[in-house]
């Protein structure tokens, strides 16, 4: 149900326009720049829409400012400057501005955001030593007050469930990752972000993990953005690229990036 008010406009939207699907991140001329010791790197975003339910793929070299571009997404820093910023986790609500939280200081509110509707995988899988299987992988459904139920089902799916009640410590790295996917996925999110999730992992357990990570927000609908610096580890699995523009300093580093999609 769409009630569209455009004087004068009427019936001039055509069908499957891009504004007409429902937007989780719309973000438009969006700039971030870092400095560190006189060198300095700016991420510029003219335009990027992702659609709930979409599968993104962000693919560049080491350095091109792939875990910037994710840190912002994530509302772990603040952009240098900002057209528009909206996020949109539920289709039927209203989108978000982001960048007000930010001018007004609400850093509550961001971080609650991150924690109900955001998943994040990471390279290492980021799991508390001292925790399970079965803490680490329930922890954001307990800290959201949510009852533990899905953790069980969700470590069978992962292939993990005879390990529950063991540290991480006493995992193998591909185990450890479907536990950071698990723990990811656990309390729903509206979207799953995921940095280089397989990086540390031989080539076929690296497909065989994303393989079945994007099958599982598949199933649970959640969208998915996963940054990696190889396309061959997400090629086959049918995700929408990112388009990266790359800019070079005379040495060689990456001094701009600009992503669009
Ligand atoms: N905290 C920071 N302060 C200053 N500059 C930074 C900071 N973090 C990253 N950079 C710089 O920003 C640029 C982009 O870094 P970023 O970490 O986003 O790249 P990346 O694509 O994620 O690389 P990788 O594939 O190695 O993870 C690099 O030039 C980096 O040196
Ligand atoms: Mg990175």
């Amino acid at each position: 149900m769409m009630h569209v008010h455009q004087q004068g406009h009427r019936g001039s939207r055509a069908p499957g326009r891009s504004d007409e699907r429902v937007l989780i991140y719309h973000l438009r001329d969006v700039v971030k720049t870092r400095e560190a010791e006189g060198v300095a790197f700016k991420l510029k975003v003219p335009s990027l829409q992702i659609a709930l339910g979409e599968k993104i793929a962000l693919i560049g070299e080491s350095g091109c400012g792939k875990s910037t571009l994710l840190d912002l997404l994530t509302f772990i820093s603040r952009p240098t400057a900002v057209g528009a910023f909206r996020f949109r986790p539920e289709p039927g609500a209203a989108p978000i501005d982001i960048q007000a939280h930010w001018e007004k200081k609400q850093f509550n509110e961001l971080s609650d955001l991150r924690m109900l509707r955001l998943g994040y995988v990471m390279q290492t899988g980021g799991l508390l030593p001292y925790l399970t299987v079965r803490e680490n992988i329930g922890l954001s459904r307990r800290l959201l007050g949510l009852d533990p139920d899905a953790v069980d089902e969700l470590a069978y799916d992962l292939g993990i469930h005879k390990h529950l009640d063991k540290k991480p410590s006493q995992l193998s790295t591909g185990e450890r990752q479907r536990v950071a996917i698990g723990r990811a996925l656990a309390h729903r999110p509206s979207i799953v972000i995921a940095d280089e999730p397989t990086a540390s992992l031989d080539p076929i357990a690296a497909q065989r993990i994303m393989a079945l990570f994007i099958e599982m927000v598949e199933s649970l609908n959640i969208t998915v953005i996963v940054a990696s610096h190889a396309w061959r580890h997400v090629k086959s699995l049918g995700l929408r690229r990112l388009k990266l523009r790359i800019h070079k300093d005379v040495d060689g580093g990456v001094a701009e990036t600009i992503v669009s999609g």
